[in-house]
């Protein structure tokens, strides 16, 4: 189960306020289930759920299985949408006792050196004079994203320099739209295996289609029930939206109450990268039109030695949404010292997420007495269910909410200026 507590934000805000914004929520639900708001077009996320694809998963499963049994790598190649969500639950639930290949990113910046040094990897010898074993999923929905298809450029030569031309392709896997982009044009001329991602489905609202099950299921986590969880959310919302409904009114309330900041905290590094995936998720969502929120991810206890003396005690317009995991899932207690040099007996026996969650108590008491409003989204378990139910909640949250701020939630108008501003210094044709 996912508990959601809004009480120490709404100690913060007016009656008046929540008011308003939760008969705002109450018809944007509305919106997202008729199917009537703007960009209703991209709502296949929602679709997916209602109706799951269990041949679809069974595929993905049986590929990914035999990409486990042969790969060293598995290289992701993709941006934004088609990289963040892979990344998040990959980070959050890889498990550590199978061997399952590593998974590194590549076509999300345009940094030569850093592809230089993936390529340095990934062509290291190792003592039996042999390559590691490198199979490449390359993912984007228009085909035309430059970070990734550049990337892809320089990875494909590589993978055909190192295996051949046939080998190269048996280990080359696309995960792109239906028709068109250019990608579908190298797809076609090479015969790559390639997985769809539907034309309703938008990048940020992606992870549970084959952009983000194929690299998950390649990790090790089991995606059956990674998407179950979400389907189970989306039947229980769909009966009573009721806390999905109070959050998103919270976030609109502080919002018009001139909070503009929100921190997306966790004591858990591991889901540091879900709160990347969450940023994207809200930042492109709502960021339009002079509006919205700015999401930030901080990592506790690591970045209250940065960044918590700014959350502390600097301008007053941020509030925190804490993520965090009741049950421990570490073994780890501190040991008694003999001499006790260090102080520190008076937690010896103590379990490392006892001593974390006190820390996260600690800390979010102090913030709300620094005027911080909170609120807590609190998993039972670090464990596929529990990650898959909170992508549907944020991914059902930002469309209620950012309709509530009468604006589209599933495009991004805005990412093409700086496209526009480089293609015109690279000299791209028609640029
Ligand atoms: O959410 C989105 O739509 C974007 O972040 C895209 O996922 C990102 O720009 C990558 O696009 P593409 O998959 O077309 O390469």
């Amino acid at each position: 189960m996912i508990e959601i507590k809004t009480s120490d934000a709404e100690a913060f805000l007016s009656t008046e306020a929540l008011e308003k914004s939760q008969g705002e929520a109450k018809k944007a639900l509305e919106m997202v289930r008729q199917k009537s708001g703007t960009g209703s077009e991209w709502l296949g996320w929602r679709d997916l759920l209602a109706e799951p694809n269990d041949a679809l998963l069974e595929e993905i499963g049986s590929l990914a299985a035999a990409i486990r049994k042969d790969a060293d790598i598995l290289i992701v190649c993709g941006i934004g949408g088609s990289y963040l969500g892979a990344r998040a639950v990959i980070e959050a639930l890889e498990p550590i006792s199978q061997k399952s290949p590593a998974v590194i990113y590549a076509g999300n910046n345009l940094s030569g050196a850093a592809l230089e040094r993936l390529i340095q990897k990934i062509s290291a010898i190792s003592s039996d004079k042999s390559h590691p074993s490198v199979y490449l999923n390359v993912i984007s929905k228009s085909g035309t994203t430059i970070e990734p298809a550049l990337s892809f450029r320089v990875l494909r030569r590589w993978m055909e320099d190192t295996y051949g031309a046939d080998e190269a392709a048996r280990r080359i896997i696309c995960t792109t739209s239906v028709d068109g982009g250019a990608l579908n044009q190298v797809i076609d001329a090479y015969g790559y295996k390639k997985f769809i991602i539907p034309d309703d489905v938008g990048g940020r609202f992606s992870v549970l289609t084959p952009v983000g099950l194929l690299p998950i299921a390649v990790a090790g986590v089991d995606i059956r029930a990674l998407f179950y969880g979400a389907v189970t959310q989306y039947e229980e919302f769909e009966k009573n939206p009721e806390v999905l409904l109070t959050y998103a009114a919270m976030r609109k309330a502080l919002y018009d109450s001139d909070y503009t900041l929100d921190i997306i905290a966790t004591f858990e590094p591991e889901l540091s990268s879900f709160g990347g995936w969450l940023q994207q998720l809200y930042g492109e969502s709502e960021g339009k039109s002079n509006k919205g929120i700015y999401p930030a991810v901080h990592t506790y206890s690591t970045d209250l030695h940065s960044l918590g003396q700014m959350v502390q005690d600097g301008e007053r317009n941020m509030f925190e949404t804490f993520i965090s995991v009741k049950s421990g899932f570490t073994k780890l207690t501190i040991p008694e010292d003999q001499d006790n040099y260090d102080g520190l007996n008076y937690v010896a026996g103590e379990n490392y997420h006892e001593i974390n969650q006190k820390a996260l108590k600690g800390t979010r008491q102090a913030h709300i007495d620094g005027h911080v409003p909170v609120i807590d989204i609190e998993l039972d378990h670090l464990d596929e269910e529990h990650i898959g139910r909170l992508i549907y909640l944020f991914e059902l949250t930002t469309a209620v909410y950012v309709y509530t701020l009468d604006l589209n939630p599933f495009n991004q108008p805005g990412v093409e200026a700086y496209k526009k501003a480089m293609y015109k210094l690279l000299g791209k044709p028609g640029a």
